[in-house]
């Protein structure tokens, strides 16, 4: 899972691969690399680490190649090093890869016994090293990438340059998303559109099987079956649409105050103000009021959104929800009888497993929804029905302005379901609306919560486990929260349904370990009270994260109590979201981590 970048150009090239990189590097930033073709010549600088490494070498041994491919890595095989960082290279060619090749053990084991030795632990140096193979037999460059493809298994994109050719470059798709970008006398490959933007608006993307010839002034696109085929060019909003930092340290915390602007602007493009009304965007393919279950499968925090659904559609539109992770949902063959509603919650709308899940369940029958924040990205091309949140580029790898817009969108998409099966009044919809409307407002108010929080991640910080408690919609928050924590401060971090607290957690509580519980002031509050009592009883450290009522009425002792502004009980998680993001990005900060790009992690995670 990484992001690949490719130019055939008309000035020294590497600059601008570099640029386009950093624009990649939500997608792994392990290692880096970028090979050029000088008058014929292959040449390549690699470094471990972030982009700015590669940046150092590239300064110090600078390449003037007009034609170019980088990549930055997030490793799978091997360790992310120098030596297996890409481009991989031969004598003959180099080449990028995102992806995995599932079948590399046996190719590999085959051109060994051929008497070929690899340099690296890849999977990709078997592309490089087939290839190669078939042109020492004496194939050109197109015919050798012509026959391997096809004996390449998985999910991959690629892009490949070839010694001694200065106006060629091949790329390749199959199940990883590859995006082909036109310009003025050049051509351009790149895993999405983002990448690709500071160069040229128009862009076609290639469709599963497909693999592509790029020339300066032409690009000819080919099939699976090696068909000459023709991919629909799209304008993309050209110039920069890199977010910056503005006045703040970090991309996470400006995009944790962005979010009553961004939730704001989603519940505009669904909410009618003034009828207070849920008025959604699109056209559906189906009657709500003839659903008989929706199943959502999602990964990671989109999968936490998609569970905190689980909870609106049941009690709004009684309609029975299951929901899984995409990576066991794609493989546990479920049933599904046909005209189901199946949604999927996606930032990238490119996560491999999510990806795999919607295809499955489209083949099943199902009506796709997709709510995802990239409009351009492969779910929502593939998807039936778009549900978009608006919550614009988000970098930091932590999701959180694009959690609380699934949120808003998922709500809404249970009141329009309430309604259409007759399970809310008008008036009750007309309360949720308006409840929806205040979240912005309530969520400015949750920010100011922030100097005491950044206090108490002092305190959290020295802790070795912490665990957080939550029931109803609040236990996927508990989820989280703990996720939100360990993936930046990798303090180790748990999230349980506050009931199940006796059933094992408990016996972890002592008076070193905080506990966290989000109880607003809703119709389990008590039933959570009873569970903190638990943790006070046995010497616990409680941070309660509730609303005035909440705080006035517990009548216990907590190491803090954070108060949330009140809110209507179904719109609380989207406000106690703000607490538990920056209770981790200030545990984070304050213990010196590297918040927008943890390590080991990557923004969007195209291998299964
Ligand atoms: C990665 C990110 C998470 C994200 C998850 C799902 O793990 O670090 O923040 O929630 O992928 O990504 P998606 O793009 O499908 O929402």
């Amino acid at each position: 899972m990484c992001g690949i970048v490719g130019i055939v150009g008309k000035e020294p090239v590497a600059g601008q691969i570099v640029e386009a990189l950093r624009r990649l590097e939500y997608r792994g930033y392990d290692s880096a690399g970028v090979a050029t073709l000088e008058n014929g010549r292959l040449d390549r600088r690699r470094a471990e680490g972030k982009l700015r490494n590669l940046e150092v070498k590239l300064s110090q041994a600078p390449l003037s190649g007009i034609v170019g491919i980088g990549h930055t890595r997030w490793a799978t095989h091997g360790k992310p090093n120098e030596t297996n960082a890409h481009p991989h290279a031969t004598d003959r060619l180099a080449v990028v890869h995102n992806g995995i090749i599932e079948n590399f053990r046996e190719l590999k084991a085959a051109l060994e016994a051929k008497g070929i030795r690899f340099e690296t632990e890849t999977d990709t140096e078997v592309v490089a090293q087939l290839v190669t193979y078939e042109m020492r037999q004496g194939r050109p460059p197109i015919e050798a990438v012509a026959v391997t493809l096809p004996r390449l298994r998985g999910a991959f994109a690629l892009g490949f340059l070839f010694a001694g050719e200065d106006d060629l470059m091949i790329g390749a798709r199959h199940g990883a998303p590859l995006a082909i970008g036109y310009g003025d006398g050049e051509t351009y490959l790149g895993s999405d559109a983002l990448a690709l933007a500071p160069f040229t608006d128009e862009i076609a993307y290639l469709e599963d099987g497909d693999w592509a010839i790029l020339r300066h002034r032409s690009v000819d696109i080919r099939d699976e079956r090696g068909q000459p085929v023709q991919r629909p060019r799209h304008k993309i909003l050209s110039g920069s649409f890199l977010a910056d930092k503005g006045n703040y340290r970090h991309f996470m915390a400006k995009e944790i105050h962005e979010q009553p602007e961004v939730v704001g602007r989603t519940l505009a493009h669904y909410v009618n103000f003034a009828s207070g009304r849920v008025e959604l965007p699109f056209e559906l393919p189906f009657d709500f009021k003839d659903l008989k279950r929706v199943s959502i499968s999602a990964c990671g925090t989109a999968y936490l959104a998609g569970l905190v659904s689980k909870y609106w559609f049941e009690r709004l539109a009684r309609v029975p929800v299951e929901i899984d992770v995409a990576s066991e949902f794609r493989y546990r063959e479920a049933p599904m009888e046909p005209g189901g509603l199946a949604l999927f919650v996606s930032q990238s709308g490119e996560t491999a497993d999510t990806l795999a899940s919607l295809r499955y369940a489209g083949a099943e029958g199902q009506h796709t929804v997709s709510v995802v924040n990239v409009p351009t990205s492969t779910m929502a091309r593939e998807s039936a029905v778009i549900a978009p949140t608006l919550a614009g580029v988000e970098v930091g790898v932590a999701s959180t302005k694009a959690f609380t817009c699934q949120l808003t969108v998922l709500l809404c998409l249970a009141i329009a379901a309430g309604r259409a099966r007759g399970t809310l009044t008008a008036e009750e919809e007309k309360t949720l609306v308006d409840a929806l409307i205040g979240v912005p407002g309530l969520m400015s108010e949750a920010m100011k919560r922030e100097h005491q929080i950044e206090i108490l991640a002092r305190e959290i910080s020295k802790a070795k486990d912490v665990l957080y408690l939550g029931r109803g919609t609040s236990y996927p928050l508990a989820l989280e929260g703990a996720l939100k924590l360990k993936e930046i401060s990798y303090i180790h971090a748990e999230g349980y349904a506050a009931g199940e607290l006796k059933h094992g957690p408990i016996a972890l509580i002592d008076e070193t370990m905080p506990v966290i519980v989000i109880a607003p002031h809703d119709g389990v509050f008590e039933k959570t009270v009873s569970n903190m009592q638990e943790v006070a009883a046995r010497g616990g450290r409680i941070v309660l994260i509730t609303d005035e009522k909440g705080a006035l009425e517990t009548g216990l002792e907590t190491m803090a109590t954070i108060v949330m502004p009140s809110a209507h009980p179904v719109v609380a998680p989207i406000v106690h979201s703000v607490p538990i993001q920056l209770l981790a990005y200030h545990t984070a900060v304050f213990m010196g981590k590297d918040v927008d790009q943890p390590r080991n992690l990557a923004k969007s995670v195209t291998v299964e």
